[in-house]
């Protein structure tokens, strides 16, 4: 006899149900059902399979993203004041390509060993020295969540160490993404996203106006540089755009993608092992198996541009399609044993967490060396480290960008 269906039967069930909950093995579940799976609370085809994931987000003439139909509150709501579309995330065909090109031009993987020195090593080191002498910490809260903010203040050129500044920008990104979540749909959340985008402005709009003037080797005077030898003549609410489009796009992606990694790194100690021996190809292939295996953004959306026929089921012109990354990462068609961390996966960058094709993630460079240097760190400054067992254990929280937490250790 075959095990009982964890997954209610109801036609009515929608993944909405999953918030809080680890949502692995209801993926597995949904999957036996098909490669997609219509969800009535979400509103959308849910996509699980590796394939159909790549396929559709390859051919952006079939299926648009979101922005494209997207009310004007949602770009407020994300920083995009200018006259014309500046989010990199918005724009489609050839502008997108062209600002793609431009991005890359101070994401790209050559700049990443500066990077590292000048701005990822410093803030990694002050936030283990604030409590590297106590013996106990929460990784999650104390680190992981600290850290994108903080890298990204000192590439902007904010007093990153002021610890209210960085609580009011953790604050504004937490409205932002909550009302990105529920697809700019709820409006009091939309209302309070508006809030934090505005005190966002405030913020950087004097950076910005300051460095078009007095450029130094932040990354705001880098941006308006580059920015006037691509596009000629720029103005300021076109780079305030730009920086906000970073800044909120390494926000929780990146903390939820490091707290994933330390939980998997202290959760088994032969992985724990495995790392600390080979810091070097050991440890990039356990950073994908982290992204691979515990999605921090657990999805995307799509929508389709005509009628298609998929895996036997029929998407209408105009269906959202919600690209279930976290589930495609676990695709047995693809992955063999899924669910298992394998430190030999060959790539071991075969792996949908920073998406594919035309807009894969053009802040993966940056984001796989905060994981790789925290980890690092961690083995370094943090001798004989585990998880602390007479504390709360880590759950994996949250709904669409997800991470454990909390993660008391001891040391
Ligand atoms: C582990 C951390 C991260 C994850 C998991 C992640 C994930 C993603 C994903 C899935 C997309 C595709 C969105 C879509 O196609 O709908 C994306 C796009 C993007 N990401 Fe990331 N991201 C991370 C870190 C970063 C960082 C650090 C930055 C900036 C410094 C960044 C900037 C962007 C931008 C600008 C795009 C838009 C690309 C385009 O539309 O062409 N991301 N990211």
């Amino acid at each position: 006899m075959s095990a009982p269906s964890i997954l209610p039967s109801s036609a009515e069930w929608s993944m909405l149900s999953l918030a809080e909950r680890d949502p692995f093995s209801i993926y597995d579940e949904l999957r036996k059902r098909g490669k997609i799976v219509w969800d009535p609370g979400m509103n959308c085809w849910l996509v699980l399979s590796y394939e159909l994931c790549k396929a559709i987000e390859s051919d952006e003439g079939t299926y648009r993203i979101l922005p494209v139909d997207a009310p004007p509150v949602t770009f407020e709501i994300k920083g995009d004041i200018a006259d014309a579309p500046v989010f990199v995330s918005s724009l489609v065909e050839d502008e997108h390509a062209r600002m793609r090109r431009f991005y890359l031009k101070f994401l790209g993987a050559a700049l990443m060993p500066q990077y590292r020195v000048e701005h990822v090593v410093p803030v990694i080191d002050h936030m283990i020295g604030l409590f590297a002498g106590r013996g106990s910490a929460d990784l999650a809260s104390q680190l992981a969540h600290e850290l994108p903010n903080r890298v990204m203040g000192s590439l902007f050129g904010l007093p990153w160490k002021d610890e209210a500044l960085m609580a009011d920008i953790s604050r504004w990104h937490k409205d932002i993404i909550a009302s990105l979540g529920m697809k700019y749909a709820d409006e009091e959340l939309n209302r309070k996203g508006q809030l934090a985008s505005a005190e966002l402005n405030k913020l950087y709009k004097p950076l910005v106006v300051e460095r078009k003037e007095r450029r130094g080797s932040d990354f705001i005077s880098q941006i308006w540089s580059r920015a006037q030898e691509e596009y000629g003549e720029v103005g300021v609410d076109h780079i305030l755009g730009i920086v906000r489009e970073l800044e909120i796009g390494a926000a929780d992606t990146t903390s939820n993608a490091i707290a994933n990694a330390i939980y998997l790194f202290l959760s088994d100690p032969s992985l724990h092992e495995a790392v600390m021996r080979d810091q070097e190809g050991v440890l990039n292939a356990f950073v994908e198996e982290s992204l691979r295996l515990l999605g921090s953004v657990q999805w995307r959306f799509r929508k389709a541009n005509r009628h298609v026929s998929l895996a036997g089921v029929e998407i209408k012109n105009d269906d959202t399609i919600c690209l279930l990354h976290a589930a495609a990462n676990r695709d047995p068609e693809h992955f063999a044993c899924p669910h298992t961390v394998d430190l030999k996966r060959k790539p071991p960058t075969d792996h949908l967490a920073f998406n594919v094709g035309p807009r894969i993630c053009l802040g993966m460079h940056l984001a796989r060396l905060l994981i790789r240097e925290t980890l690092k760190a961690l083995i370094t400054r943090l001798p004989n480290l585990r998880l602390d067992p007479g504390k709360e254990p880590p759950r994996f929280r949250a709904f669409s960008h997800r991470s454990y937490g909390p993660l008391h250790v001891v040391f």
